[in-house]
């Protein structure tokens, strides 16, 4: 049995137990656990997990747990009340991220998250090229701001033939990329078109910006050209944010007819088009070129990012833009950060012009298409009822609840029953059409682990 009171309960005993321990002292295993309290195991791993979050506790995934650090205090608590004041009514709200990066503790099964399983990352590709990196003493130096000339080159190869190693600003990441991008683009208190429902990042990044993020709805081919055209005429929006290929959280690929219409109404509208090609090293089946082949004229300033298909701290993204929104793209991040560590920017070089790289995309392929097949496999026994999209790419399935349902209220009992799952309300801009909730396939250690996850979701609901 587990419950909100078991839980608490265990956590309060281990509380007493780590008290009486010492800094780096390893605490029992799970089972151990298990055993000694007479609770079961995801009573465990949620006591554990509470604890850590105190940061009490820290957890080495394969090592066991451990009592972390005290930090030493003084005898009186500081005061940080004259902040509040200071600070004003301005806030950062992260949660939107934050409910994407969740730590699982041991026992929980992950189908949230948006990046590789260790298992599935390059690991000892990723440490070969980081050395012969961090060796060569020029590694140490400023690079070029926009960007050392060997990965320019390679992410304009990978946009297409049209695509100038001039038009490529390398960047820290796909988040950083697309926050410069939106900062550069849109004044404070400007409107900013999404599709609905899109990356919870996006929305984040808008709203700390001072931007106004409007829906517009996606159906299976993508967003819709007519209501994108009223939703700029509406707001006299100049920017529209999109994921054409592999859509986060639906998995829907903009269909070629809607890509013309797509970039005439944008066109039509004086407006630019961020695509954000996160995934394109994520496909299960080709998908169609980016955007950015089909535009002439500047429309489209182009994100993609090397994080997805590698491993999370390869922050290493590209924003690729024509005419003088280019420079200010560049001045933006400039200003921001100067320009992204060029170990890491040698580190990706090294990585994609190995060898090895062209066997890890066809590695990830693989095995991206096994756990799609299996997640969806499992989702259709153990959700009758529940609609799920099959996605050609990416790294997540997207599930239609009945209405009614509150999936955040489903997303903590799936918690509580041992596996991660990720609310859908954080990716609409406005009221969600309906309940939704977003599986990865991505983060599990396993097939086996996808299935298992499901079931306990199915429980749960
Ligand atoms: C659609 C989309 N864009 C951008 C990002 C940012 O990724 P990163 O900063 O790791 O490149 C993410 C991460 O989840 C994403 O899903």
């Amino acid at each position: 049995m587990y419950d909100d009171s078991s839980i608490g309960t265990l956590a309060t005993r281990l509380r007493a137990e780590v008290a009486r321990l010492r800094t780096g002292d390893r605490l029992p295993s799970s089972r151990a656990l298990t055993e000694q309290y007479k609770v079961s195991p995801v009573t465990v791993s949620r006591a554990l997990s509470t604890l850590a979050a105190e940061g009490l506790i820290v957890t080495r995934p394969g090592n066991g747990t451990f009592v972390a650090d005290r930090p030493v205090r003084s005898a009186a608590a500081p005061d940080f009340g004259w902040q509040a004041v200071a600070l004003g009514d301005r806030t950062v709200d992260a949660t939107g991220i934050s409910a994407m990066m969740p730590v699982a503790p041991e026992g929980m099964i992950a189908l949230s998250g948006g990046y590789l399983h260790a298992s599935l990352q390059p690991a000892r590709a990723l440490a070969a090229a980081a050395s012969r990196a961090v060796h060569r003493p020029s590694s140490w130096e400023r690079p070029p701001v926009s960007g050392i000339p060997g990965l320019r080159e390679w992410f304009a190869r990978c946009v297409g033939p049209d695509i100038a190693p001039g038009d490529v600003l390398v960047a820290s990441g796909g988040q950083a990329a697309l926050s410069a991008s939106l900062r550069a683009l849109l004044a404070p208190g400007a409107p900013l078109l999404v599709e609905s429902p899109t990356y919870p990042g996006v929305l984040v990044a808008a709203r700390a910006a001072g931007f106004h993020p409007v829906g517009v709805p996606l159906d299976a081919d993508g967003v819709r050209p007519d209501l994108l055209a009223e939703a700029f005429s509406m707001t006299g929006a100049r920017v529209f944010y999109c994921q054409p290929t592999y859509h986060n959280p639906t998995g829907t690929v903009l269909s070629a007819q809607r890509r013309a219409q797509v970039l005439s109404v944008a066109r039509a509208a004086g407006a630019f088009v961020i695509e954000d090609d996160y995934a394109r090293h994520l496909a299960i089946s080709p998908g169609p070129p980016p955007l950015a082949t089909l535009d002439r004229d500047g429309t489209v300033v182009h994100l993609t990012s090397l994080t997805k298909v590698t491993a999370p701290s390869m922050r290493i993204a590209a924003v690729i833009a024509r005419g003088p929104v280019a420079e200010r793209i560049r001045a933006t991040q400039v200003v921001d950060s100067f320009f992204p560590a060029r170990p890491l920017q040698e580190t990706a070089l090294e990585l994609v012009s190995s060898p090895s790289w062209p066997r890890h995309l066809g590695a990830v392929r693989t095995a991206l298409r096994r756990r799609r097949d299996t997640l969806a496999a499992a989702v259709a026994r153990e959700l009758p009822g529940v609609s799920a999209t099959t996605p050609s790419g990416g790294l997540h399935l997207w599930l239609r609840f009945p209405y009614g349902l509150d999936e955040v209220a489903l997303a903590e009992a799936a918690t509580r029953h041992g596996v991660l799952v990720s609310a859908g309300r954080p990716s609409f801009p406005a009221e969600p059409p309906a309940p939704y909730l977003r599986l990865s396939y991505s983060m599990a250690a396993s097939e086996a682990e996808l299935t298992e996850g499901v079931r306990r979701l199915a429980q749960a609901l």
